[in-house]
């Protein structure tokens, strides 16, 4: 740990050094209760995606809540996963290069690791070094399915690569990576809803040639908290990826339907430090301390207030009366824009419930980026 943790546990809120990354617990338990209670009887796992809160003990809350495990996107997240004891997770994301491939075969020898591949040279790589780590690893084939990011073509192009999988020694074909990360933040259900219907589509082509080619589809996993629902009901996803649903944020709040149900639960708590003129305040929370790449931060319980720049250590915000009461030293809680990045600028989660600090959650894969 680089830096103290901004209060103690059972320091009054009011007392929270700031900047401050704080939890409402009450909140964020509900949303996991809620996700929890939404798929209960549903033939598919929650996988919940841990690159967005970074921390094992929130993924301890996930999986007793029945999640199979997590998802990480690098190898050292996963790494800081393991050794906070959990057993089980699947990079969601293409692992590269000799020193990280050897770092993931490592890594398999201590939990259930699977990963996802879409080139043929990378099975090859990945092959080589399980084999050498005498370990046997579970790959998933990534299946573009409307994301335009990585995956194979669905259909011939993913079966290809999945029969070349399941013929390299050390690899097991173990399923299908389908994510379609451009549909989550579409604000209408009903546009997300065609986004999502095109991915079942193209899952559906590949496994018809799966099937043809004898091979085997255990798990096809994606899905994040925009659409996590329609994927669940698909009949073709057997494992969900969501993550933000634990914390939730201003640009999520903005996406229509059950996705806007789960509750902001984390806030940037920011102090005032400076009001020198009427028409605007300045806190102590700028872009170390806030990501802005989906939009500025929203003032929670304050439609007067409103963010609109930030720069390194200052965040500006106009104030719509002029004369409204806002001197130094006044606390502001700032709902982020976006949550994950926003996590991985801070060590802690500090912890709150009934006006105290309950509990200080170390964000132990914080700038986990290899
Ligand atoms: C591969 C993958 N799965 C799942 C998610 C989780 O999405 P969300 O945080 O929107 O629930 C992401 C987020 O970008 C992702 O990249």
């Amino acid at each position: 740990m680089t830096t103290r943790p901004p209060a103690d546990v059972g320091t009054p809120v009011e007392e929270i050094d700031t900047p401050a990354l704080v939890v409402d617990l009450d909140a964020y338990e509900r949303n996991l209760d809620r996700m929890a209670a939404s798929l209960a009887g549903l033939p598919v796992r929650l996988r919940p995606h841990a690159k967005t809160h970074k921390c094992p003990v929130v993924a301890h809350h996930q999986l007793a809540r029945g999640a199979v495990g997590v998802c990480c996107q690098k190898v050292s997240e996963a790494e800081a996963m393991v050794q906070g004891g959990v057993r089980s997770v699947l990079l969601s994301n293409e692992i590269v290069g000799r020193r990280k491939i050897a770092r993931l075969v490592g890594l398999a020898r201590e939990a259930d690791v699977a990963v996802c591949v879409d080139d043929a040279e990378n099975v090859r790589e990945l092959g080589e070094a399980a084999r050498a780590a005498g370990v046997e690893l579970r790959v998933l084939v990534e299946v573009n399915v409307g994301a335009n990011r990585c995956g194979v073509e669905p259909g011939e192009p993913a079966a290809a690569l999945a029969a070349r999988v399941a013929t390299t020694p050390g690899l097991r074909f173990a399923g299908l990576q389908a994510y379609q990360g451009r549909a989550q933040h579409i604000r209408e259900p009903a546009r997300r809803r065609e986004a999502i219907e095109a991915a079942v589509a193209a899952v559906r082509a590949t496994l018809d040639r799966l099937r043809a080619g004898g091979l085997r589809c255990e798990v096809v996993s994606g899905a994040g908290t925009g659409t996590y629902e329609m994927e669940a009901a698909s009949g073709v996803y057997t494992e969900l990826q969501a993550g933000s649903y634990v914390f939730m944020d201003a640009d999520y709040k903005r996406v229509e339907g059950p996705p806007a149900a789960f509750e902001n639960a984390l806030f940037v708590l920011a102090t005032v430090m400076s009001r020198a003129v009427a028409e605007r305040a300045v806190v102590d929370a700028g872009l170390k301390a806030l990501a802005v790449d989906s939009g500025m931060p929203v003032v929670a319980g304050r439609p007067d207030l409103e963010f609109t720049r930030a720069s390194d250590e200052h965040g500006v915000l106009a104030l719509s009366d002029p004369g409204t009461e806002l001197r130094p030293g006044a606390r502001l809680w700032l709902v982020p824009g976006h949550c994950d990045p926003t996590i991985n600028l801070y060590d802690w989660y500090v912890c709150v419930r009934n006006g105290r600090v309950e509990a200080l959650w170390p964000i132990t894969a914080r700038g986990a980026v290899l």
